[in-house]
């Protein structure tokens, strides 16, 4: 399986199938969200860091010039995956308190204890920019061996000035898309909410919208409220940043709404959101990313997915990967938890963390499609039927993964 020459031009051949979301017209939603192209004995071809062609075998025409070869029998090829909700930038682990979660202790219950997001608040402060960039860089290894190629990282654990900006510049390092969760808990050295916020929004935001591309909050009961959520991500969208929200997770408390009067990117999670949010976001061009690794490893309700993409919203798919509430970063395992408890077809659950994530970091038109003029970002699967991407359950499914049309991770 290794290539045999080392050009730029890059020709996997022979694969069993080539799948490929169709719709261009991004985000995707109703029946466009569930189009899957599928070209059965299909090559694709990479020129450098961009595709050149895909199409059946019978129709490669030869090829003259230096040409690298990988040799796709019985793989399936689909577009690299897209990451669009994570945490990747922390330190330590919760596994203390995983442990204690499984003998009965409740997230929120960890939380306003002082444990939960907080602890590893602690232990992100004591890394040191260095340690950051390394962390980052190893959850970055373990996105790759899954099929990631592009990923998206909150801040959101150093909560003071230094170690806010050292997580986003650690995500910039590593390739990330970062985003500023300046408002992801209330840290001990202030008072409330409210005086949190003076700080961050006086002393933060400044310098984290040179680095970030969007804006978070964790508009939550115990986190922020809704005006203290509408002031942050006003401020930072004053300041040039997209906006998204942490939404519906535990219960509603307006982020929907808010989400769509600010004209949000995306707003994600939505465990506990009801009809009416679903038809709000629907006729809406706010992204709802659903995150059902969350929701696994909380035990929480699932995400009314099926619901939200029959209302005609459209749909992404996330891990949330990140050390309390989903310390998972498969977005294959994610497509099976979408077919097995959210009722997606596997080609929506492949459109979801391709193209519409894709939609949510702005990149649309360059990522998430094998596409000739796209990103040569590929996943070879070790299946004939693309679909093992979510039927072989926390299989080891990913063979190769090209990313810019180079191979950088293979087994
Ligand atoms: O998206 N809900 C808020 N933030 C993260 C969890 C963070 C943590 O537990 O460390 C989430 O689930
Ligand atoms: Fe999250």
């Amino acid at each position: 399986m290794s290539p045999a020459g080392g050009g730029r031009r890059l020709l996997v051949r022979d694969l069993a199938q080539l799948a490929t979301p169709r719709g261009s017209d991004v985000p995707l939603r109703g029946k466009a969200l569930g189009e899957v192209d599928v070209l059965e004995d299909a090559y694709v071809i990479c020129d450098g860091d961009s595709i050149e062609s895909v199409g059946r075998m019978r129709d490669l025409a030869p090829l003259a010039g230096d040409l690298v070869e990988l040799d796709g029998r019985g793989l399936s090829a689909i577009p690299g995956l897209v990451d669009c909700h994570m945490h990747a930038c922390f330190a330590g682990d919760r596994v203390e308190e995983f442990a204690l979660r499984a003998s009965g202790a409740s997230y929120e219950e960890l939380h306003s204890a002082g444990g939960g997001i907080l602890s590893t608040v602690r232990a992100t402060r004591a890394a040191g920019e260095d340690g950051l960039r390394a962390a980052v860089h190893r959850h970055r290894a373990w996105m790759l061996r899954s099929g990631t190629t592009t990923f998206e990282s909150k801040s959101g654990y150093g909560l003071d000035r230094d170690t806010e900006l050292a997580s986003l510049r650690a995500i910039l390092d590593a390739g990330g898309v970062p985003t500023w969760l300046g408002a992801h808990a209330v840290p001990p050295e202030f008072a409330d909410a409210d005086a949190y916020l003076d700080f961050a929004l006086a002393e933060v935001l400044p310098e984290a919208a040179q680095l970030a591309e969007a804006a978070d909050v964790f508009l939550e009961r115990g986190a922020f409220d809704v005006g203290q959520a509408r002031r942050l991500l006003e401020a930072c969208r004053e300041a040039g940043l997209a906006l998204r929200l942490h939404g519906d997770q535990f219960t509603e408390q307006g982020a929907v709404a808010l989400a769509i009067e600010l004209g949000a990117r995306s707003v994600d999670h939505l465990e506990a959101t009801g009809d009416g949010g679903i038809r709000a976001l629907a006729a809406s061009d706010v992204v709802p990313v659903l995150l059902p690794a969350s929701a696994l490893f909380l035990e929480r309700p699932m995400p009314r997915a099926r619901d939200f993409v029959d209302a005609g919203a459209a749909v992404a798919l996330a891990t949330d990967f990140n050390p309390g509430s989903a310390f998972c970063e498969s977005l294959p395992l994610v497509c099976s938890l979408a077919c097995t408890q959210l009722h997606l077809a596997p080609e929506e659950a492949l459109s979801a963390c391709t193209v519409n994530a894709a939609h949510v970091l702005e990149r649309g038109g360059s990522i998430g499609r094998l596409e000739p003029g796209y990103e040569a970002d590929v996943v070879l699967l070790d299946a004939s039927d693309w679909r093992y991407l979510a039927y072989h359950l926390g299989g080891d499914v990913v063979k190769a993964v090209i990313r810019k049309g180079e191979v950088v991770n293979e087994r």
